[in-house]
């Protein structure tokens, strides 16, 4: 890779009792760009991401071997000290991990601890990193109320702001959107997009569409081993590897051929429901559909109902300020209760 590294992991191995789960990871990530880790369930990802900070040595009957530098020293040194690289590191999860006390106390936690006490500085850090992870104008007029009572997503990009307040280099995220509504995994994604030019981010995905959206570099992980990885386009549409190969097709990352297309703008639910299960009864088992719709209940609740309807959701995606695509993969039969 041409640009600067800034993790290099080395012949890294993992073990859980006597069970090897990673095996001679070598990687380099680079510096101030999104490398996502992809790979099947169990293969890996959440143990090669907390391997990064060192969040493993917390899990019991756990044994490590192998280096992983970070900025040029190896974190598993014995001499490193723990917190200072998780402070280097802020750590994102699939659910919002947030602190039983106010919107104001979540995002000052880390400061204080690290000896912050002057409330106009406090005050300051608030304000910048819940406008940095979007959250200001939602929140500004209550920061003093529980964090707890805020919606799950709030609670994602509040996680967001908490971590960055300590002024990490790296962002580690596991899955953070996968718990999500679509809106709210959306903007996770774009804080995610804007963040990546100052920091160097390493998110674990199970959604191949995410990656292509987001990632500059992708890792390919198989039953511990680290099959391939490189730009996010040679992966993802040109991978060297079969295992590689089968995984992304069975993820159908490939370009879709739309079958049929529904405007379902200004259509309310439950309109668009009927509208967009009968759009799908013309169509073959595997055809795709593509539905536009406009407002933030559709876009939550009409994937919902063809899920429910038994059909699979390939993608949500905003295509305009106002407007979300959708596609949805005709299934034949079986409900899904
Ligand atoms: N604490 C643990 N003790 C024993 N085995 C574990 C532990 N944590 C994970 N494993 C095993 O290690 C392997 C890798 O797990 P890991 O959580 O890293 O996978 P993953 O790729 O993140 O999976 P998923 O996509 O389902 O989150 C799995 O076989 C898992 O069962
Ligand atoms: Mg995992």
């Amino acid at each position: 890779m041409e640009c600067k590294t800034h993790i290099s992991v080395r012949d890294l191995s993992v073990f859980y009792g006597g069970a090897q789960v990673l095996n001679n990871i070598s990687i380099d990530i680079p510096d101030k760009k999104l490398t996502a880790i992809i790979g099947p369930s169990g293969c890996g990802k959440t143990t090669l991401l907390k391997s990064l900070n060192r969040i493993i040595d917390l899990q019991d009957g756990v044994r490590v071997s192998g280096q992983v530098f970070v900025d040029g020293e190896d974190i598993y040194d014995p001499k490193v000290e723990v917190t200072h690289l998780r402070k280097k590191m802020g750590l994102l999860l699939q659910r919002p991990q947030i602190l039983p006390m106010s919107i104001y106390e979540n995002v000052v936690y880390g400061p204080r601890i690290h000896g912050v006490r002057n409330k106009k500085k406090l005050d300051g850090l608030v304000q910048c990193y819940l406008k940095v992870s979007g959250l200001w104008n939602e929140v500004k007029d209550r920061l003093h109320s529980p964090a707890t009572r805020l919606s799950i997503g709030q609670q994602q990009r509040l996680c967001l702001a908490r971590g960055l307040a300590v002024e990490p280099e790296v962002i580690l995220g596991d899955e953070p959107t996968s718990a999500l509504d679509p809106i709210s995994a959306e903007r996770i994604e774009q804080r995610l997009l804007e963040l990546k030019s100052q920091y160097t981010v390493v998110l674990v995905t199970h959604n191949l569409r995410q990656a292509k959206r987001l990632a500059d570099y992708v890792i390919f992980l198989y039953l511990g081993n680290l099959i391939e990885h490189g730009p996010t386009e040679q992966i993802l549409k040109n991978p060297k590897y079969v295992k590689t190969q089968n995984y992304i097709n069975g993820e159908f990352i490939e370009e879709l051929t739309i079958d049929k297309e529904l405007n379902l703008k200004a259509t309310v639910c439950p309109d668009n429901f009927a509208k967009a299960k009968l759009a799908l009864e013309e169509l073959k088992h595997g055809q795709v559909l593509k539905i536009v719709v406009d407002y933030e209940v559709a876009v939550n609740e009409v994937p919902k109902a063809m899920e429910f309807e038994g059909h699979k959701v390939l993608e949500i995606k905003r295509i305009n300020q106002k407007d979300w695509e959708i596609l949805i993969q005709k299934r034949n039969g079986v409900y899904t209760i």
